[in-house]
């Protein structure tokens, strides 16, 4: 039996990175899933893969910093398909630079593709996945945990992520539904490209993993991912699971 036989998931940035890798393991699953990315060309690609397992899968292209249409495209999904099971916010933008040069522009960047987003999902999903007891899976990161040099509007976004994680969770368990975040690491188009531009930080990164190694798109962040949509994760909600590597332990 698949762990997520016949469950509908909107995914967010999953034309490719992060969110590719959580869809394709969703649909091995025996997910359908609707995954929404500004990105048109791989949003198309990454469909046609993905409906070699789920032939009813969708792609919408959609500016997610265009936060009056959040409600409309969680809408059009549930009509579609009748129901929504699982809402993975995933998609996020940001500019790295220090303190003393961040500008008003670089926090709106990062709340309007990161923070409002996923707080408008989540809003617009919440009565579809009351009718489902279904999950959500929001996206942290490590930057704001540890708070990173030169990440502070990114970081502080993912934080307010994270805090406003527990409060859903504790607002909407008791409809059954559960809130869980995830703060990868993973071999993303996103983090090589960082990665590439930032070579000594990089290496320095890597030497604090535990595990000496970037995080696989479906094999470790997908599957957690599975994991946190599935009957076996049903009691766990408002947590923060690092998929990193062991590099931050949570206490
Ligand atoms: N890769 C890592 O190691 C890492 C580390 C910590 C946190 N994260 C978090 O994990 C998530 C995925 O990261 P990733 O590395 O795969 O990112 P990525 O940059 O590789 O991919 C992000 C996707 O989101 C889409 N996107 C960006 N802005 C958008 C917008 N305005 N509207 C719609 N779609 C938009 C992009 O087109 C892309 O497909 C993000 O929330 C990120 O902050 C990643």
């Amino acid at each position: 039996m698949k762990k997520l036989e016949g469950k509908i998931a909107i995914i967010t940035g999953a034309a490719g990175g992060i969110g590719k890798g959580i869809a394709t393991a969703y649909v091995k699953e025996g997910a359908t899933v609707a995954i929404i990315d500004l990105n048109a060309e791989a949003g198309n690609q990454t469909i046609k893969e993905l409906q070699e397992y789920a032939p009813e899968s969708i792609f919408i292209q959609a500016n997610l910093a265009e936060h009056e249409k959040l409600a409309d495209i969680v809408k059009t999904v549930a009509e579609k398909f009748g129901k929504i099971d699982i809402l993975v916010n995933n998609a996020h933008a940001s500019r790295m630079n220090s303190i003393a040069d961040t500008t008003q522009k670089d926090f709106d960047l990062s709340f309007d593709t990161g923070f409002y987003p996923t707080f408008y999902f989540m809003q617009a999903a919440l009565p579809y996945l009351k009718e489902t007891k279904g999950n959500i899976i929001n996206f942290a990161s490590g930057a704001g945990i540890n708070g990173d040099v030169n990440q502070v509007s990114y970081a502080v976004a993912k934080e307010a992520i994270r805090a406003s994680t527990r409060v859903a969770a504790n607002e909407f368990g008791p409809f059954g539904i559960n809130v869980n975040i995830i703060a990868p690491i993973a071999k993303s188009p996103g983090l090589v490209q960082w990665a590439e531009e930032n070579p000594e930080y990089y290496q320095g990164m890597l030497s604090k993993i535990p595990m000496r190694r970037l995080g696989e798109l479906e094999g470790d962040i997908g599957r957690v991912a599975v994991f946190l949509a599935s009957e076996d994760s049903a009691y766990i909600t408002g947590q923060t699971i690092m998929v990193d590597g062991g590099s931050i332990k949570m206490r």
